[in-house]
């Protein structure tokens, strides 16, 4: 009854990460470890940033893990030039200049994404927008070439702690929790790059960084800042997620199917349900968080075109990642209730 699952690739949990010397040899290897799906930290003007394939949702879902994050924020994807960047993010008139002024260089653009964009649901936390970044620096170029793909980094540390400026610093937060870490020396800036948001038509700084307010305003003009906004803003990253919530109202914990539910099952399944989405079989968070966009929207559509009036989601357990799943579906079921607790 569950649709097809796709083949999932495990990486397994690294015995030890492995501190790579970025010369021409290192920076391959890492590039080919990106490819396999693996979880590699690499260096850019700003900070440490914790990478993984953009278009592989379970590498994707490692960086959660890995960073023990309560919630799923979107991601940032990373690309050589502003070209790549392009096809998975739609430029306007102003992305275009800012791009021509600041990149590479610590700038992100959040724009909205490109029907054909192969970034994942989750790196992108089921937004239809995508922040875009390039970064300065030949090593990180020229390891962005080789992947070949959009690269989801966030700062690689674990979650709540500083972000990382030297290969030293993510080594003492992330030692065996990821598989490598590309050493190119310290980092030039040290604070996380400027966040814009163009795709609501005016810009609106979302996170002040590398690239100061006014040099912004030197190539956009005016710019909002947060605390303009304050009143109209989502208060943190995540209430950006309740953007996009399920047209069906959403049942979490069930214990059973009613009869004109849809399920989404976790592990072993309730039974009766006439339409299923599992979010992994064999009770695996990190597949499950994979697959937990894909099956929302799924669940949604062919739901509501079947005439079923909501979904029941059986339990999640309340570690790990199951603890970002959660709060999206909390997200998900409550969309104008703003941040869960
Ligand atoms: O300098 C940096 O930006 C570093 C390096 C590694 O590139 N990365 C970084 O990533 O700081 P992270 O995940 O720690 O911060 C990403 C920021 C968050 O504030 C997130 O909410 C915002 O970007 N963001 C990402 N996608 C977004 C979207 N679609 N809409 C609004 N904000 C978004
Ligand atoms: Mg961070």
């Amino acid at each position: 009854m569950s649709p097809q699952h796709p083949e999932i690739q495990r990486p397994e949990t690294p015995r030890r990460t492995e501190r790579i010397l970025a010369d021409a040899a290192g920076i391959a290897r890492a590039a080919e470890m990106l490819r396999e799906g693996r979880l590699v930290a690499f260096g850019t003007e700003t900070v440490y940033g914790l990478g993984a394939d953009a278009t592989n949702d379970i590498a994707v879902a490692g960086i959660f893990a890995a960073k023990g994050r309560p919630h799923f924020n979107p991601l940032i994807s990373h690309f050589p030039d502003a070209d790549a960047a392009f096809v998975h993010a739609q430029p306007n008139e102003l992305a275009r200049r800012l791009a021509d002024a600041f990149w590479p260089g610590p700038l992100t653009l959040v724009l909205p994404r490109t029907p054909h964009s192969t970034v994942s649901e989750l790196a992108a936390a089921g937004l239809s927008t995508l922040a875009v970044r390039v970064p300065r620096g030949e090593v990180t170029r020229e390891l962005l070439v080789q992947v070949g793909r959009p690269v989801a980094a966030p700062s690689a540390n674990p979650s709540g702690k500083v972000s990382p400026s030297d290969a030293y610093h993510v080594l003492r937060g992330l030692n065996c929790v990821i598989d490598a870490v590309l050493d190119s020396g310290p980092c030039e800036v040290g604070v996380e790059s400027t966040v814009v948001d163009l795709s609501r038509g005016a810009p609106v700084l979302l996170r002040p960084g590398g690239v100061s307010l006014e040099q912004l305003r030197e190539v956009c003009g005016p710019i909002a800042h947060p605390d303009d906004y304050a009143h109209k803003l989502p208060s943190s990253p995540g209430q950006l997620a309740s953007h996009y919530a399920p047209d069906l109202p959403i049942r979490l914990d069930a214990q059973s199917v009613h009869p004109h539910e849809a399920l989404l099952a976790f592990g072993p399944e309730l039974s009766g349900a006439s339409l299923v989405w599992n979010l992994s079989p064999d009770a695996h968070l990190d597949e499950a968080a994979a697959r937990l966009f894909a099956g929302l929207r799924f669940l949604d559509s062919e739901g509501t075109r079947r005439g079923l009036t909501s979904i029941a989601v059986q339990p999640i357990p309340r570690q790990g990642l199951g603890l970002a799943i959660r709060d999206r579906l909390r997200r998900a079921a409550t969309p104008s209730s703003g941040t869960p607790a």
